[in-house]
């Protein structure tokens, strides 16, 4: 090597080794160098639209099917199991080397009429209900790491809510409050001892009646080794100000019980009026104050180990339809995929993460 090229070389490799890294340049990127999962709920019906699956490849390392592993879906019929949207997301999960969040199998809303109307006894339901979770669980053994096992089964002050599994006619374990659950929890363990198997909530991320119901029940769980391993905080944000110190404080009592959290349907919906159009347009702003803050609440904490949003585009949200079309603008990337102010501050809180080990 002659000395000029020695001399230009040595400066590469010193200014290389100097140079800060660079800045990441999506979600993914900053996500995967702080060691946590980040995600988005998904439709495999927006597959075909290029947009959608360049934005949610670059900026995800994790799906979850948004409806395509309900009973509604999943399960049309009785006797038959239809699992090809599912499967669709599975596939795109692996080409694209994402981890797959399973969601949901025990739900008292999004079943199939046959179900409902079905007029099954409780040990029928039971069966039914056994055959479902192990059918699923052994089809996506391998591909999908964890699972909601349980969604949404307790109300408002902590009770359990009346549901087909619990009590209408339920599946033997009426008036047993979480009985049913802990089934649920055991025969998913059966089925596929590796997959993580979480309860999941909307309304009890902070602290209050409902965050204290999950919490004792995690703790007996956990004390009678009921095989769960975390919980499912929804986080379908409607609220101008959000108390993250609260969600930050049930993060940390949910994690010392030994399980962990994933933050499973962030989306912070804002106000607009008859023609789509946000009412306030600093709205864009307090959101990404509220996006910015659970992201920290949760990444501050190393058992809180993922984060997802429920959906990624305005283009595709259930905000609209469940709002009446009164709420919207409630994801990071607008209609036609631009990132958002709250895009910008998740980015900046995954950007400035300490690292954690793998
Ligand atoms: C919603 C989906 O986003 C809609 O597409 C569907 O029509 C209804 O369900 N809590 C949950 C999710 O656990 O499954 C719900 O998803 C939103 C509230």
């Amino acid at each position: 090597m002659k000395f000029g090229v020695r001399l230009r070389f040595l400066t590469l490799v010193v200014a290389s080794a100097a140079a800060p890294a660079a800045a990441p340049q999506s979600l993914r990127q900053a996500a995967d160098s702080a060691g946590v999962l980040v995600g988005t709920a998904v439709r495999p019906s927006q597959f075909p639209e290029a947009r959608y699956t360049a934005t949610l490849a670059r900026e995800f390392n994790m799906v979850e099917p948004e409806d395509a592993m309900k009973w509604w879906v999943l399960h049309p019929a009785a006797d038959r199991f239809d699992f090809g949207p599912a499967d669709e997301v599975v596939r795109f999960a692996k080409a694209h080397n994402m981890k797959v969040r399973g969601h949901c199998l025990v739900w008292g809303r999004d079943n199939p009429a046959w179900l409902t109307q079905g007029h099954f006894t409780p040990d029928q339901l039971s069966r039914l209900l056994r055959e479902h979770i192990v059918t699923t669980l052994k089809h996506y053994e391998g591909d999908v790491f964890a699972w909601d096992v349980v969604n949404e089964a307790l109300d408002e002050n902590g009770e359990v809510r009346d549901s087909i599994w619990y009590n209408q006619p339920g599946v033997g374990l009426a008036g047993k409050a979480t009985a049913y659950i802990e089934q649920a929890f055991r025969w998913a363990h059966e089925a596929d001892p590796r997959a993580l198997l979480f309860y999941n909530e909307a309304g009890g991320e902070g602290l209050g009646r409902k965050s204290d119901a999950i919490y004792a029940m995690v703790k007996d769980f956990k004390h009678r080794g009921v095989p769960i391993d975390g919980v499912g905080l929804q986080l379908h944000v409607q609220k101008v100000a959000l108390d993250c110190e609260a969600i930050a404080a049930n993060i940390a009592r949910l994690t010392a019980l030994g399980v962990q959290v994933h933050i499973t349907e962030l989306d912070v919906s804002l106000p607009v009026g008859s023609d789509g159009e946000l009412v306030r347009n600093d709205d864009l702003q307090r959101q990404a104050e509220i996006y910015r803050g659970v992201v920290r609440a949760c990444l501050q904490n190393p058992g809180c180990t993922a984060i997802q949003t429920w959906g990624f585009t305005d283009k595709y949200s259930w905000i609209g339809s469940s709002s009446h079309h009164s709420r919207g603008s409630a994801l990071p990337f607008s209609r036609d995929y631009q990132p958002k102010p709250a895009y910008d501050a998740i980015l900046r809180e995954l950007s400035s993460a300490k690292k954690r080990p793998q």
